[in-house]
């Protein structure tokens, strides 16, 4: 780490955002904050490197300096941060010459370039992107369950497909409890999954609809607006998309288990932010729908909504803006024998994206701080 700076005596227990149920933040034992001298966030202008602004300022992330970077398309303009406006600089290899640590969220294709820029220059990156994702020198990590991969980066370090992230979660204290076979999971996905343009498309398509109007969509290849669009992304093997490929060996890999087989299906939906997913799981050892809520309950970065008699669920509208993933409709599977059925939404900008983005870098900067 270039650059860094201890600040004696400075507690990263309150002081370093709120702990809450946060497990990257809920200790106090740090008495030194080394920190990154100057960062970056590239993708500054998207959907989550709005969130990932937003994020920095929300938990005090330490820093000296801090850059935004995007494309040649927004370098001049400026980017609220912490009420002030900064300017956007243009991606290029010599922005990274003075940069620590970067969190870049772009398209797969400039994470694919950019990366190694940063790399040769000695920044660390958390990247958000699809591109690094399975790389094997390249850890994926959720905080909540594999943070130790974090510390054995190389370079980059990446962060899940929203759809994985909030599944993962949900998936850990099953799979610790009782060995996780099988998973059949159905999403339902916001647009602003797909950036800036997906929220755009959803807000003019709509209100083109109603006016009985044609609308040409940026993003969506089919009108999304009081529609229901059963592909994510590309046409990969056997009939499935890329998105339901990336939920497949992207939860594989977190968990360090080949054996645990995920047959997806990914919609995007006319909601306008957090993703919602139907979630079927097989153990090998049986949990009752009793055990089930209470290992949900006691898991870190999970709150559960479950009250199907009070009309209690989540929902889109009711946890967005919220960092944690929250859990429902928990009942058995009648159709076999250890299975459990529930409901999970998450706000993908947030734990899908910015806030797990921001969590890893926090775990580089207890790693720096000789905490973990
Ligand atoms: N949205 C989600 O829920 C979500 C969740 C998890 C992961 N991700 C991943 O995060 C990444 C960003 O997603 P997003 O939703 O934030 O997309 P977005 O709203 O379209 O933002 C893309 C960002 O990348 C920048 N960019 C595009 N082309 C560039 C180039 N040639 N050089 C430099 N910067 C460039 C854009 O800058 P300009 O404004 O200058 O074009 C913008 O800042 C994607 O890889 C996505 O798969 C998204």
């Amino acid at each position: 780490m270039r650059g860094c700076v201890c600040h004696p005596g400075a507690n990263l227990g309150p002081g370093f955002g709120s702990p809450g149920n946060d497990p990257v933040r809920t200790s106090s034992a740090w008495s030194l904050i080394p920190v990154f001298e100057t960062i970056a966030i590239v993708g500054a202008t998207g959907a989550v490197g709005t969130l990932i602004r937003q994020m920095l300022a929300e938990r005090d992330f330490p820093y000296q300096r801090i850059k935004f970077l995007a494309s040649a398309r927004s370098a001049g303009t400026t980017v609220e941060f912490k009420g002030e406006q900064h300017p956007v600089e243009e991606l290029v290899p010599d922005a990274f010459n003075d940069i620590d640590l970067a969190i870049g969220s772009t398209p797969d294709d400039v994470a694919q370039e950019f990366c190694p820029w940063a790399v040769e220059r000695n920044c660390v990156v958390v990247d958000e992107s699809g591109y690094w994702r399975m790389d094997p020198k390249v850890p994926l990590v959720v905080p909540e369950i594999n943070p130790e991969a974090a510390l054995k980066h190389q370079g980059i370090i990446s962060s899940p497909n929203c759809s994985t992230t909030q599944m993962v979660l949900a998936m850990k204290p099953l799979h610790d409890a009782g060995k996780i076979r099988r998973v059949i999971v159905s999403t339902y996905q916001a647009t602003s999954g797909a950036g800036v343009a997906g929220q755009r498309d959803l807000d003019n398509g709509s209100r083109a609809y109603l006016d009985g109007k044609q609308h040409d969509y940026e993003v969506f290849a089919h009108p999304i607006a009081f529609n229901l669009i059963p592909q994510i992304g590309s046409h990969k093997e056997q009939g499935y998309t890329s998105e339901e490929m990336k939920m497949v060996y992207e939860t594989q890999k977190i968990f360090g288990d080949d054996s645990i087989k995920v047959c997806p299906t990914c919609v995007r939906v006319p909601v306008s932010n957090c993703h919602s997913e139907s979630i079927l799981v097989e153990t090998e050892r049986k949990i009752t729908v009793h055990q089930a809520r209470e290992l949900f309950a006691a898991t870190p970065g999970i709150k559960v909504v479950d009250d199907l008699g009070a009309g209690q669920y989540p929902m889109p509208q009711t946890c967005a803006g919220d960092d944690n993933t929250f859990i429902g409709r928990i009942r058995e599977d009648l159709s076999c024998d250890n299975g459990l059925a529930f409901w999970c939404v998450s706000d993908n900008l947030r734990k899908g994206a910015a806030t797990n983005a921001v969590q890893i870098a926090e775990l580089l900067v207890k790693q720096a701080a000789g905490a973990v």
